[in-house]
């Protein structure tokens, strides 16, 4: 029997992707609020012994959480044989240390409670930083996809003379990767937060990338501030039309209008979180690591 996949709101296009690359069903599901801010949902397709996978991209999850967990418990309750979870962005992962005494980790708490719900999940790039496996918060197995050969593919076709920045330590694991696969160079640069939305970068001596036409790389954008900071000291520094690729194009309120302000002459990301900016489509390598649980 072909599996059944069910798009929360928001995630109808990813999910007739996936449904067209796997060949699988599309189920029909019913949601409102009640006038009370409380949630609907219903399950308009049988899912009886079926392999079940909701679609639910997780940006914002306060607001999707809640419903989704509900979704999933009325397929176990109607006889589904197995809940997937597709997450092509999967909130909540930043969190992973406790920097404050008293601070909840909110990546290992979120992770119990999808686990309880859910039989498997996949997702493209999680923010692992300071945990190394998705196993060390989920109990459940979790599919990962990397969307670099993605970004590498649209920096080929896109980008001539490209030299890809990194705006932190920590994204040397995806631009190393985007970068080799790109056959170009890449920079990284260090970032000290000090808030949320306040953000320091130090730049190593660039002067022998001068002809070069930098391509901000980061597996998150979400304030912004990250990459307008790295803007800011790159366009200060002479380099002209720099370029913003994100894997996840978060944008929380106006950041994508501030990099726009701050000299990105083209901001792309993928479709994990739908956007005017999600031009790279990963559509086909999540419907991939879905095969193996919808066998
Ligand atoms: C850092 O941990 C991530 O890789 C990104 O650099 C970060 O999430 C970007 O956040 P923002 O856009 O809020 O500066």
């Amino acid at each position: 029997m072909k599996s059944l996949l069910f798009a929360m709101p928001g995630n109808e296009n990813f999910a007739d992707r996936l449904v067209a690359a796997l060949g699988a069903e599309l189920g029909a599901v019913e949601t409102r609020c009640f006038p009370d801010g409380e949630s609907y949902v219903r399950l308009a397709s049988d899912v009886s012994g079926r392999s079940v996978v909701l679609v639910c991209t997780l940006d914002r999850p306060n607001n999707k959480t809640l419903l989704l967990l509900f979704t999933a418990h009325a397929a176990h309750d109607l006889g589904a044989s197995s809940v997937g979870l597709v997450a092509p962005y999967l909130g909540y992962m930043r969190q992973d240390k406790r920097f404050r005494p008293g601070e909840a980790i909110t990546s290992s708490a979120f992770g119990r409670l999808l686990s309880s719900s859910f039989d498997w999940i996949v997702t493209v790039d999680p923010h692992l930083h300071r945990w190394t496996s998705m196993s060390e918060i989920y109990s459940i197995p979790v599919g990962v996809c990397h969307a670099a050969p993605k970004l590498s593919a649209w920096i080929r076709e896109h980008m001539a003379n490209a030299l890809i920045v990194g705006p932190d330590v920590e994204s040397k694991q995806w631009v190393s990767a985007v970068a080799a696969d790109a056959g170009v160079p890449y920079v990284t640069l260090e970032k000290t937060r000090r808030g949320d939305r306040d953000v320091g970068i130090t730049l190593p001596d660039l002067e022998r990338w001068r002809s070069k036409r930098p391509v901000l790389v980061d597996d998150i954008i979400s304030s912004g501030r990250t990459m307008e900071v790295a803007l800011t000291h790159l366009s200060k520094l002479g380099f002209g039309a720099s370029a913003c690729l994100g894997v996840h194009g978060v944008f929380a309120g106006d950041a994508f209008d501030r990099l726009v302000a701050a000299g990105a002459s083209t901001i792309i990301c993928t479709n994990t979180v739908p956007h005017k900016s999600s031009a790279i489509d990963v559509s086909d390598i999540v419907a991939k690591a879905i095969s193996p649980y919808v066998q």
